[in-house]
């Protein structure tokens, strides 16, 4: 059975368009059911729209309470029906409700090597550091912000005279084809999330895989 894929973006949407591509390509047998935005004019839409994917705003402004967009934006993913939710890119917290209701069924990609520098800023941060590597994270999503048990990791150098935009150039990439690999392993049955942990193959995952 093909997995049904549920995408939530904020913004350009480059790692939706790598996900939709590599579904089209027959690349990763998934099938995206769903993509849903917290900005109405968020450019991934777009990108949905024109190859004929369903698209959902729960704009977050529209709410009076965190609690209130968690409860329109629950009502929504659940509607679309999807076996996996995948983050790409979207900014706003989750409440940890939210969470449960998707528990072991929903991926983030952060941008930089966690457990370092959760939240924004990554490659500034990174480079402020004078880390010589710097890269991109899959986890499963736990209330814990960038917090959950973490899955794959792809890495890059950090170059002398690099700046956070030619570092995000660089780390981009590699978060396309790190989320395709991580989707494809949890699409064919072979990743889960168990006692808080991820598990590949049927081995807890200790540290993350590093492709
Ligand atoms: C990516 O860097 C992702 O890791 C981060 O937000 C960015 C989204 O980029 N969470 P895009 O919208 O997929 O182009």
């Amino acid at each position: 059975m093909t997995c049904k894929l549920l995408v939530l973006i904020s913004g350009n949407g480059s790692n939706l368009q790598a996900l939709i591509d590599a579904c089209a390509s027959g690349q990763l047998n998934a099938d995206i059911v769903g993509v849903i935005s917290n900005v109405p004019d968020a450019f991934g839409l777009e990108r949905a729209k024109r190859v004929g994917i369903p698209t959902a705003v729960v704009d977050h402004k529209t709410y009076a309470s965190r609690a209130d967009f968690d409860a329109a934006l629950l009502q929504r993913m659940q509607q679309f029906d999807a076996d996996l939710v995948v983050l790409a890119g979207f900014m706003r917290i989750l409440s940890a409700e939210l969470v449960a209701a998707y528990a072991g069924r929903m991926l983030n990609i952060h941008p930089s090597l966690l457990p370092l520098y959760p939240g924004l800023h990554t490659h500034q941060r990174a480079l402020d550091a004078g880390d010589a590597e710097h890269g991109c994270t899959i986890h499963f999503v736990t209330a814990d912000l960038d917090g959950g048990p973490l899955i794959a990791q792809s890495r890059c150098p950090v170059l002398a005279d690099d700046t956070a935009q030619t570092l995000a150039s660089r780390v981009h990439p590699l978060e396309h084809a790190l989320y395709q690999q991580v989707i494809a392993w949890y699409a064919a049955g072979r990743l889960r999330y168990a006692n808080g942990q991820a598990v590949l193959d049927q081995h807890p995952l200790e540290q993350p895989v590093q492709l």
